[in-house]
């Protein structure tokens, strides 16, 4: 059975907290075991609740980190919609170069006009981290949820949802602005180790509920399921506050 745990903070701030603390750990087992830390972010909000105290982190050696991106905008890295313009001004620049530039691999630049390119070309640069002969094990996946109940770029009843064999698809429809993104396919998010939800505000606590309570399978986040690994919900009690048990 699928392994979810949930932890709740007052605030936004001890939200942030937690997760540097979490991916202290996570970063430090991974590095024993493996010799690097693999992750990938996702958008909107979550790299400004993650980076908050982890971009002053003394402890984690990042220089073995892989940082990747769960799901990308197919705009150039200097427009305001790039996740890759966001995790790099919240996090990445902070850390004044700890992470080998070789080492953090966002969208190519150079197809970004090219939404199927874009996701081929991505799924070859896991294969360059993580091998081409089985599917990517990231030691950690961060993901938000959209209202819809959105995660990554799957939204609800897209066909990206079923694609079973590829590890990166493009989406050109996408509900959420801008419309051309690629995105992690379930087999990869769901072969992860720790996927971490990082929710935090009202304004997503029925979404919320209707994913961890009702397992409401038209919400995507629903189906974010890993048979070896743990789904981790870090969220403020704004966002847990019609959750049944915490
Ligand atoms: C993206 C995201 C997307 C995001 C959710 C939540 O690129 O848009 O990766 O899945 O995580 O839409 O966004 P907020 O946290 O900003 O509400």
């Amino acid at each position: 059975m699928p392994l979810t745990k949930v932890f709740s903070f007052p605030t936004p701030d001890k939200v942030s907290l937690a997760l540097d603390q979490f991916l202290t750990q996570a970063s430090s087992e991974a590095i024993a075991q493996t010799g690097k830390f693999t992750i990938a972010f996702s958008g909107g909000s979550l790299p400004t609740s993650v980076a908050k105290y982890l971009k002053d982190n003394q402890t984690i050696d990042f220089s073995k980190w892989y940082v990747f991106w769960a799901d990308e905008r197919c705009v150039d890295y200097d427009n305001a919609d790039s996740n890759y313009k966001l995790v790099k001004e919240e996090f990445l620049d902070k850390l004044s170069n700890k992470i080998p530039a070789a080492q953090i691999i966002p969208i190519s630049e150079s197809l970004v006009n090219d939404s199927e390119a874009a996701a081929a070309d991505y799924q070859e640069q896991l294969v360059s981290v993580f091998g081409d002969q089985k599917t990517p094990v990231f030691d950690c996946i961060l993901l938000g949820i959209g209202p819809d109940g959105h995660t990554c770029s799957l939204f609800p009843g897209f066909p990206q949802l079923n694609e079973k064999s590829k590890w990166v698809v493009h989406i050109d429809d996408s509900p959420k602005p801008p419309s051309s993104r690629i995105t992690l396919t379930y087999p990869v998010v769901n072969n992860a180790k720790k996927v971490v939800f990082v929710v935090t505000g009202a304004g997503k606590s029925q979404t919320i509920k209707q994913i961890v309570d009702d397992k409401d399978d038209s919400k995507p986040a629903t189906r974010v399921a890993l048979p070896k690994g743990t789904v981790y919900w870090f969220v403020d009690d704004a966002a847990a506050q019609d959750l049944s048990v915490v």
